[in-house]
């Protein structure tokens, strides 16, 4: 049985031309035992009639707010309750601007406002419009607040024009939701995991850090939350809210990551350690601001607590995944690491100019005892969610 089945669907259908698509999408959502309500917005209705989404989804198409007429029918909030989730399929740019934007004028708009359920938007729009940087800002707001983004496809376009920005396809659509009501991979896990920079002080203003932006640890909490995992966020430093349902400590310097990590590992089945910790600490942080009254500053360093090895070296430790940056030798070094700090996984990645520190894609290289896969450039959310499968197979394996 499809894990659709039952499942209430409400389905918004925007100003596109991919809107001819969400006719077979009704459908297929449909055969999967899925019940669909749609939700046409005014752009929709210029693509695709009420009248076939009816026929097809055997249900009234809602269409407007505040009209009576709907309201009583099955009113906006109704809707946002009723709903196990939310599919905007197409999804416009003009309606990803709406949704970033916390809009309520519409009844799509606002059902989306209105609910506590998953909301789902597959873009289908102009290559170009996809790549602006309002839509792309758009795109992360929406990333940040828990909404999932299923698409773009690349390829040719109804304006004839090829690149990224077609609606995925009704296979594809239906096969990635259905995959949001499977149980988790990592369901019934408790996941540590470690991100950001730390920062060691030098004096009561100044400090020692590093250029971690912290995405990729937030975007490896998000993976794992999706998965099924409790998860723990223990971050340094950064410009980044918090994902939904993860619970998140600040700390500031290695010392304090090491001691939140420690105090909490004992609950941890998996620890994934993502932060760029300063291996190094002056010996001593001035009480006082330090004048610029010397020619020359000489600062004594001396070494940091690695805690990815304090966590490894545990009796009865978690399953324990280290991160790698490294210039050259990726493979080789990495390999080092995983043996040297007794790690169970480890995923590499070149610090270069288009990937790593600050960057929003990555590529990975992941390295286990036996094994070994490539996880190619992309998005750090994609990569995230790539990685936390590979962390789940072989966390079971190494219960079996
Ligand atoms: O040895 P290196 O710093 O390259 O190892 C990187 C890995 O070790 C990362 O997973 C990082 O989070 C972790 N680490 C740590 N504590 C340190 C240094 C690194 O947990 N003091």
């Amino acid at each position: 049985m499809s894990s659709l089945a039952n499942k209430r669907i409400v389905l918004g259908v925007t100003g596109s031309i991919a809107a001819y698509k969400s006719a077979e999408l009704v459908r297929r959502l449909r055969d999967a035992g899925a019940r669909v309500r749609v939700v046409l917005t005014d752009g929709g209705a210029k693509f695709i009639t009420p009248l076939t989404l009816q026929s097809l989804s055997g249900q009234p198409v809602q269409q407007h707010l505040l009209d009576a007429g709907s309201e009583a029918n099955f009113g906006h909030i109704e809707l946002a309750r009723w709903a196990d989730v939310i599919l905007i399929a197409p999804a416009s740019a003009n309606s990803l601007a709406r949704l970033a934007r916390g809009q309520a004028d519409d009844l799509l708009t606002a059902v989306c406002l209105a609910t506590t359920t998953t909301v789902v938007v597959a873009p289908a729009m102009n290559h170009r419009m996809w790549a602006h940087a309002a839509t792309q800002d758009n795109v992360k707001t929406l990333l940040q607040r828990g909404v999932k983004i299923f698409g773009p496809a690349a390829g040719d376009q109804a304006c004839g024009e090829t690149g990224p920005g077609r609606m995925l396809e009704t296979d594809a659509l239906v096969t990635a939701l259905a995959t949001l009501f499977k149980p988790g991979t990592l369901s019934g896990t408790r996941v540590l995991i470690t991100a950001g920079p730390t920062q060691e002080a030098i004096d009561p203003v100044r400090f020692i850090g590093n250029r971690s932006s912290g995405k990729m640890g937030f975007a490896m909490a998000r993976a794992a939350q999706e998965a099924g995992a409790q998860v723990t966020l223990v971050s340094g430093p950064v410009a980044l809210a918090t994902p939904e349902g993860v619970s998140r400590i600040d700390v500031r310097s290695a010392r304090q990551m090491h001691d939140m990590v420690l105090r909490h590992v004992v609950d941890a089945d998996i620890f994934i350690a993502t932060a760029a910790v300063a291996d190094y600490r002056p010996k001593f942080a001035a009480q006082e601001k330090i004048k610029k009254s010397r020619e020359e500053l000489t600062l004594d360093l001396v070494r940091n607590p690695d805690i990815l090895a304090a966590v490894a070296a545990l009796k009865t430790g978690p399953f324990t995944v280290g991160f790698a940056a490294e210039t050259h030798n990726l493979e080789k070094n990495a390999q080092e690491k995983l043996l040297a700090k007794s790690l169970d996984m480890i995923a590499a990645n070149h610090v270069g100019p288009q990937q790593g520190f600050e960057q929003d894609d990555n590529a990975l290289f992941v390295l286990w005892r036996g094994g070994r896969q490539e996880l190619g450039l992309a998005h750090k959310d994609v990569l995230a969610r790539a990685l936390v499968e590979l962390i789940a197979q072989r966390y079971r394996q190494s219960k079996q």
